[in-house]
Parts: C-alpha cells; structure tokens; sequence
C-alpha cells in the first residue's frame, strides 16, 4: 500500500468511526421509536375494547438522561390521549438529589384518562438496590403525580384487573402477595419490572400478559446477534414478545431512558397496545 493510499484509508475509518460515535451518543438514545401492538385479553370487558394501554418504562430521570428529551417523550404520550398508561418501573436512577429531581419531573408524567398504574425497579431502590426510604419516597411522589403505584397488589378498574409486582432484585418481589386475589377466570394484565420473575415458580393459573422492562434491550446490539450486555439471567429475554409456559406471554420494553448514554440498534420506545379480546 503507497503511502497516500494508507493515509486516505485511515482517515476513511476515522471518519466513520467518529460519525458511528456520535451516532450512537447523540442520536439513538434519542431516537425515540412509538410501536404500535394488539393486546388480546381474555374475558375483556367489552366496552375496554379498543381502548389504548400506554407502557413506560425505565424513564431512568437522573444525570444521565436528558430531561428535555424525557419531556419530548411525555408529550408525545400526552398527544396521544391514552385512556390507560403502565410504568414498569426505573423511574429514576440513584443520585445525591433524586427527590428534587424526581418531584420535578414526575410534574410532567403523562396520565391515562381511565387509569395510571406503576411498579417500582431496581433503580428506584437506591445504592445497591437496598435503600428502602428512596423507594418509598419515589413511590409516594409517583403516587402524588397521579401514578397508582402498585407493590405486590392489584387493583380492577372497569373489570380489567392490573397486578403490580414490586422489584427483584430490591428483593421484594411478592408473586403469592400480587396473584392472591386475582379472580380467575378475569381480564388481567401483570407488571413485573425485571423479565427474569417470568421463570421463577408460582405463576399457578395465571395465562395472560406480563408487561416488563429492565433490559433496555441491551442498549447496543450488533446486527443478527444478540446484546452483548444484558442485566437478565435468561438470555433469551431481549427486548419484545415472548411466548412462556402455561400460555403466558411477556412483553418486554426496550425502555425510554438508559444507564450510559448509549444506544445502537436498539432503539428506545413507548408501546402503544390496543386491548383486544382474546
Ligand atoms: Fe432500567
């Protein structure tokens, strides 16, 4: 290779390694992606028919993602006009003032006209996921903003019942608390931040959708192969729909904010579902 071939080529690579840098600094994590999904429920209550379910999930408010761009997202939810919108948890990642920050920002949450419910992640827990006043303390500001948060509980609105299972890895993920009341047969749907909850035992009759997050799908993922880093124990939870045992079927969000901000190929979302009868 003559000289001013080798020079041309290395600056041929620089070029493109710094615009794929800056592509995967400052536009994906952005690029926000609205998808659009069916949720077939069985024994659906006929007029929740047709009606939109909003998920959020790992909004992640904190020093790393961008409240202006938070905020563009809770408008384009707002725009909208869902009739319920779920939060599946990461509201915030831990910083010296996440309650100034958090209260800030949960000002602008977007709400459901017919309901608004929430779960609580890993991150809403703190340092090490231990610090139990934080999660209360983003659990009672959520709720003061108009989210229903829901720990290990359920409630029914219009003959839908919503169970809301709490984290983890916080390690006060209750399934026999959540599941205890639900009627069945009935309309539900289940929360459950971290996918990984799929595969522990004591989902009994349960045969609808769990709605989860947690991943971010990866963040970054190489095309045709799967995310090198993944907080799950199952691999095979990525990000999107799922089929499990017992004709259950997950749903796992790719998240709208991140931890570092980086994304490629991984673009974030806010899912719009249609309710459906099964
Ligand atoms: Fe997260």
């Amino acid at each position: 290779m003559t000289r001013r071939r080798f020079l041309k080529t290395s600056l041929a690579a620089l070029g493109v390694g710094t615009a794929a840098g800056i592509y995967t600094w400052r536009i994906e994590p952005h690029w926000l992606e609205v998808v659009q999904r069916r949720l077939p429920i069985a024994n659906l209550p006929e007029d929740l028919v047709g009606l939109r379910l909003v998920q959020l999930s790992d909004l992640h408010i904190g020093p790393r993602v961008d409240d202006g761009y938070l905020r563009q997202c809770f408008q384009r939810v707002k725009e909208l006009a869902p009739e319920f919108v779920v939060y599946t948890g990461d509201f915030t990642s831990h910083e010296t003032r996440v309650f100034e920050h958090a209260r800030r920002m949960f000002a602008h949450l977007p709400l459901g006209s017919r309901g608004t419910f929430g779960i609580l992640g890993n991150h809403d827990y703190g340092l090490r996921w231990s610090q139990a006043h934080v999660a209360q303390g983003i659990a009672a500001m959520a709720t003061d903003a108009g989210v229903r948060v829901l720990r290990n509980e359920r409630v029914e609105i219009g003959g839908l019942h919503i169970v809301g299972l709490d984290d983890l890895w916080a390690k006060k993920f209750d399934l026999a608390a959540g599941l205890e009341t639900l009627p069945a047969p009935g309309a539900a749907i289940v929360l459950s931040h971290n996918p990984d909850t799929a595969d522990l035992p004591g989902w009994g009759s349960y045969s609808g959708w769990i709605l989860a997050g947690h991943t971010h799908g990866g963040q970054c993922k190489p095309p045709f192969l799967p995310p090198p880093l993944l907080p799950v124990r199952n691999r095979r939870y990525t990000c999107g729909e799922f089929e499990l045992s017992g004709q259950r079927r997950m749903y796992i969000s790719r998240g709208v904010g991140h931890l570092q901000r980086v994304r490629f190929n991984v673009r974030p979302e806010i899912t719009v579902f249609r309710m459906d009868r099964a």
